[in-house]
């Protein structure tokens, strides 16, 4: 499985130009085929959602073209040149609903499809109101949901077209796209309480763009007038996404601020922006000009929990509840049935994974109750499941705020947002790392221990878990070799590290695990890759405010390679042999001098040597030779490298 481990943040400030809106760029995508003349698009969002609404309309035959980062549609006048044609249109609900309204009253044969999800996304509403206009819509599959098949049939448009707002109001933004097609002023009313009103209020401004003027009569009524003809602007500039800034603007509200997204601001368009409204509500700091946006922590407590009609900003709400494990009190959002025929039940989704970090969760038909644990969050060990939903994946982003976070499936933020990760690392600071590794009896240990107390940072001991791995599966009756039996040990263990002990399954264990045998069990296990995977997160989940010192053999490679300071720390084998018979005797435990250098020159020998994380210098390391210097020499020249790189901040 596909994961990224975020590591637990200081603070986030800075700026982030935004992506362009989702919903703006596949309106005008379409809007632009179906328009008389050219229309060059910029800043128009390249995703997965906007890549299948390309696909598509190139499939349809219409002209497309990227020319230095602008996208040029060729305007169709309405008329779709293939008049048959397969459309695959992945998850995409933007792309499929307003397509479906568009190919339903061309006049040709289509079929459309999408993942196994789009096929459980509800569309009769859509299907419906078409019928009535004399459109021949297939259900190909289960009634009521895609795929479907269309086919020419004689439209009959004009008079009033009902259409149900109450489910998702992209059935209304297709039928009001496609209506101009038929040349004959209809009007449709909407069944029930429309949901999402700000998305209709995108699909007007870009469709007013395109020279069709809807005349709208409350939230109720939409005619769309005769002889309304799509016609290309030749210019357009899709805005920022909003939904998208919602992430960004919260890490702000949390981490400090001020963060910066530019894109969108006062002049915007998008509903989703309310969502700075909300995020003001609980106490955060906003500033906006026409064209960004910016948030800060609260100027002293922290933020408060809001009851919040999300109605008009369903999207960005899902970052308010995980916005809300970092609010003092509980929040309640309401009026979001329409999460629950989305990309996945992302009511239910949102609530297992809360509950997994912690957070007492209620939910219901159309609400979810969020209250924080007040002793911090938890980070399961299995990692947030995202539900190849981009907005999960990027809104528990904000959790490791407070703690490492392992996100499963990252990948699925191409949908909307394909650097979303990487952007993020541009505005977080992540809790600082000093990693030391080298071979055994370097005293790594003694000098990592003592630079974390000087720091007053956390320390993590590598080495112990590999020793705490060999003797729980010695206990456990399994053998060393076994590779999948120790995996399995490995990733159950039952460790409380505290001051001055170390417990496995509560027994302490401080001094077994320093059994010369046990030190060898441990060099064994530590080769297998499983052991080491399975061992990987727990080790990353040390990295603490305000700081981490760990060492071992891979913390620079492979644990956590961002580390700010990274050593090599060793000294010769002879010298190592001697401080660890020393150490033996001063415990009065018995000891040979050659039978510990040959067992330190075989241990090095294998730790290096392995196929996975070998002990090696890691490039940007610096090589600390202790071989002639006293402890304290050593943990002050690493203090002091430390310092050249760390900021005052860090320390
Ligand atoms: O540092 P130590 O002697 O306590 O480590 C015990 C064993 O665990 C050692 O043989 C190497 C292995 N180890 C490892 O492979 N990777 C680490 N990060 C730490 C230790």
């Amino acid at each position: 499985m596909h994961f990224i481990d975020l590591p637990s943040l200081l603070s986030a400030h800075g700026t982030v130009r935004l992506p362009g809106s989702k919903s703006i760029s596949n309106r005008v995508l379409l809007l632009a085929a179906l328009a008389e003349g050219r229309t060059e698009i910029h800043d128009l969002l390249e995703s997965d959602d906007t890549a299948r609404m390309l696909e598509a309309l190139k499939t349809l035959g219409v002209g497309v073209e990227w020319q230095d980062g602008v996208c040029q549609v060729d305007g169709t006048g309405g008329a779709f040149p293939l008049k048959q044609a397969a459309l695959f249109l992945g998850n995409a609900g933007t792309a499929f609903r307003s397509l479906t309204a568009a190919l339903a009253l061309s006049g040709g044969h289509y079929t459309l499809s999408g993942v196994p999800r789009m096929h459980e996304r509800p569309i009769a509403d859509l299907v419906n109101a078409l019928r009535v206009l004399g459109a021949d819509v297939q259900y190909i599959g289960q009634e009521g949901f895609p795929p479907l098949a269309l086919s020419p049939a004689v439209i009959r448009p004009g008079g009033v077209v009902p259409v149900r707002g109450d489910v998702s109001s992209q059935f209304l933004t297709g039928l009001l796209m496609a209506l101009p097609l038929t040349g004959v002023e209809t009007t449709v009313e909407v069944v029930g309480e429309l949901i999402s009103k700000p998305y209709i209020d995108i699909t007007l401004s870009m469709m007013a763009r395109f020279g069709v003027q809807v005349v709208r009569e409350g939230w109720q009524r939409f005619t769309v007038p005769a002889a309304s003809v799509y016609r290309s602007p030749g210019r357009v500039y899709v805005e920022g996404d909003a939904s998208s800034a919602s992430y960004f603007l919260a890490l702000g509200a949390i981490g400090g601020g001020p963060v910066r997204v530019e894109g969108v601001g006062r002049d915007s368009i998008q509903g989703d922006l309310r969502f700075a409204d909300a995020l003001l509500k609980m106490g955060a700091r906003i500033n906006m000009g026409p064209n960004w946006i910016e948030a800060s922590a609260p100027l002293c407590g922290p933020l408060r929990g809001i009851e919040l009609d999300c109605n008009h900003l369903p999207d960005a709400a899902m970052t308010l509840a995980t916005t809300a494990l970092f609010a003092q009190g509980t929040t309640t959002l309401t009026h979001i049935a329409s999460w629950r025929v989305k990309e996945t039940d992302r009511i239910a989704a949102m609530a297992t994974e809360l509950r997994k970090l912690g957070a007492g969760v209620e939910e219901g038909h159309d609400f979810i109750r969020i209250t924080p644990s007040g002793t911090g969050l938890l980070s399961p060990h299995g990692g947030i499941e995202t539900y190849d939903d981009h907005r999960i994946a990027m809104c528990f982003s904000l959790a490791s705020m407070a703690t490492t976070l392992r996100i499963n499936d990252p990948g699925c933020v191409a949908k909307t947002f394909p650097d979303y990760f990487l952007r993020f690392s541009e505005v977080t600071h992540p809790v600082p790392v000093i990693a030391i590794d080298g071979p055994s009896a370097s005293g790594k240990g003694s000098v990592s221990a003592r630079v974390a107390a000087a720091l007053g940072w956390h320390y993590l001991d590598s080495g112990a878990l590999y020793r705490l791995t060999a003797l729980a599966a010695q206990r456990a009756g399994i053998a060393w070799t076994d590779e999948a039996g120790v995996a399995a040990i490995a990733a159950e263990l039952d460790v409380v590290f505290d001051e001055n002990s170390v417990l496995l399954s509560g027994e302490e264990v401080g001094e077994a695990i320093r059994l010369e045998e046990i030190s060898s069990g441990a060099s064994q296990v530590a080769a297998w890759p499983e052991v080491r995977k399975a061992l990987l997160f727990r080790q990353r989940l040390f990295r603490q405010r305000a700081g981490l010192v760990a060492d071992g053999r891979d913390m620079a490679s492979v644990v956590f390679p961002d580390a700010q300071t990274k050593i090599f720390l060793t000294a010769s084998v002879e010298i190592r042999a001697k401080r660890r018979y020393k150490q033996l005797i001063e415990k009065g435990v018995a000891a040979k001098l050659p039978p510990l250098l040959l067992d330190l020159r075989e241990r090095d020998e294998r730790d290096s040597q392995r196929s996975v994380a070998p002990l090696q210098q890691e490039e940007t390391a610096k090589l600390l030779d202790t071989t002639e210097l006293t402890i304290e020499n050593a943990v002050a020249q690493v203090l002091l490298w430390s310092k050249a790189v760390l900021s005052e901040k860090f320390l």
